[in-house]
């Protein structure tokens, strides 16, 4: 594996394509890995739908172990782009969302050639956890090196963005403040703290892996009919500075706090939106009930809920042996995964034999714990 190269500051090439013109005869090929991530104040509401700028800032924290892989090749000899998501062909709804992503990575390159795309997630994708921000993070940057694009971490973490927003957060590594910004220029994610900063635990209380019926790009339009997503978005400053300021100062109680509060207004804003959206199930309940009772006993732990009914219990490292015991005692709660402060976003030095797309499916581990 190599590390991402330390380009900050660098000039970025996004709006100079020709300054690495991909010449039509290439076959260029890279490989990029990153991890999803866990929004502690969340990104739920768009300004601008198209390119997803967010209503509000949003920061979360890198879940090493569970990780995206994706190669990218592009070939001109191709007559479309194809995508091949954990060893199936992808339905054409994700093809053609991959396909626009690519399609700025051919502008900023100045390439035509199209590109297979080969992805797979070493966790399972009913768990839960948001596989689009680790998917979109880790196309942007195998999608930008193929093209022969060295971009920085706001160009790439940009580039991600328009994927899937909460994508952004999965470039830079650690702890992650999304600055919600005004235009494509200054909507980007950036590190407030590296992962070794803060020991965390997030234990994924898995209390169903249905399939949502309201993806998350849906409820961000959904958002502004809710007569509370104004009042959300108005305090959603304060929270983001109680958030960063806890980050930095490692003080859990008021961590702890602002992230339920964040949490359950956010909840607020889904189930009071026009159609609403109620994704809680009553283990999701139970466990929300559970962790502020065992907090009140001593135990740092707190809730955090994406647009689904898992419940994420974000917890100091020295209770998360107990936490998870506890969590797996909870009627209703069908697995635990636990994941720990994440590193960046990086391209990955992949071995000659390794260019049959198939081996992607050779991911290390399964973190999935029963
Ligand atoms: C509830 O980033 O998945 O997880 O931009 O449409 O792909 P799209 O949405 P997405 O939304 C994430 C919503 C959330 C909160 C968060 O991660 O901040």
């Amino acid at each position: 594996m190599i590390e991402l190269p330390d380009v900050r500051g660098k000039i970025s090439i996004e709006n100079h394509p020709s300054m690495l013109p991909m010449s039509d005869t290439t076959e260029r090929t890279a490989t990029a890995f990153a991890n999803p991530n866990i929004a502690f104040i969340k990104y739920w509401g768009n300004r601008d739908h198209e390119l997803r700028i967010p209503a509000s800032g949003s920061i979360s924290m890198n879940l090493a172990g569970l990780e995206t892989r994706t190669r990218v090749r592009f070939d001109s000899n191709l007559s479309a782009d194809t995508l091949t998501l954990n060893g199936q062909p992808a339905a054409e709804a994700a093809r053609a969302r991959v396909a626009r992503l690519l399609d700025r990575v051919r502008e900023m390159a100045g390439t035509r050639a199209r590109a297979e795309v080969v992805s797979a997630n070493n966790f399972p994708t009913a768990a839960g956890i948001a596989s689009s921000a680790s998917a979109y993070a880790a196309l942007a940057l195998a999608a930008s090196a193929a093209a022969g694009l060295a971009l920085d971490e706001p160009a790439l973490s940009r580039l991600a963005r328009t994927g899937s927003g909460s994508a952004c957060r999965s470039v830079p590594g650690g702890f992650v403040e999304w600055q919600a910004g005004t235009t494509h220029e200054d909507s980007y994610a950036f590190s407030i703290a590296p992962p070794d900063h803060w020991h965390l635990v997030d234990c994924v209380a898995v209390v169903s892996t249905r399939h949502k019926t309201t993806g998350s790009t849906h409820g961000h339009a959904l958002a502004p009919t809710s007569p509370l997503q104004a009042a959300r978005l108005e305090d959603a400053p304060r929270r983001l500075d109680i958030c960063r300021q806890a980050i930095l100062e490692r003080d859990f109680e008021a961590f702890a706090e602002v992230v339920e509060l964040d949490s359950n207004l956010m909840h607020a804003v889904m189930m009071t939106s026009s159609p609403r959206l109620l994704y809680w199930l009553p283990a999701t309940l139970a466990v929300m009930r559970a962790v502020e009772r065992w907090r009140a006993e001593g135990l740092s732990a707190c809730y955090t809920i994406d647009a689904g009914p898992n419940v994420h219990v974000i917890c100091l490292h020295e209770h998360h042996p107990e936490i998870v015991h506890r969590l797996k005692a909870i009627p209703g709660v069908e697995q635990v995964l636990t994941a720990t402060p994440g590193g960046a976003a990086r391209l990955l030095d992949e071995p000659a034999a390794s260019n049959n797309p198939r081996s992607l499916q050779n991911l290390p581990g399964q973190y999935l714990r029963s």
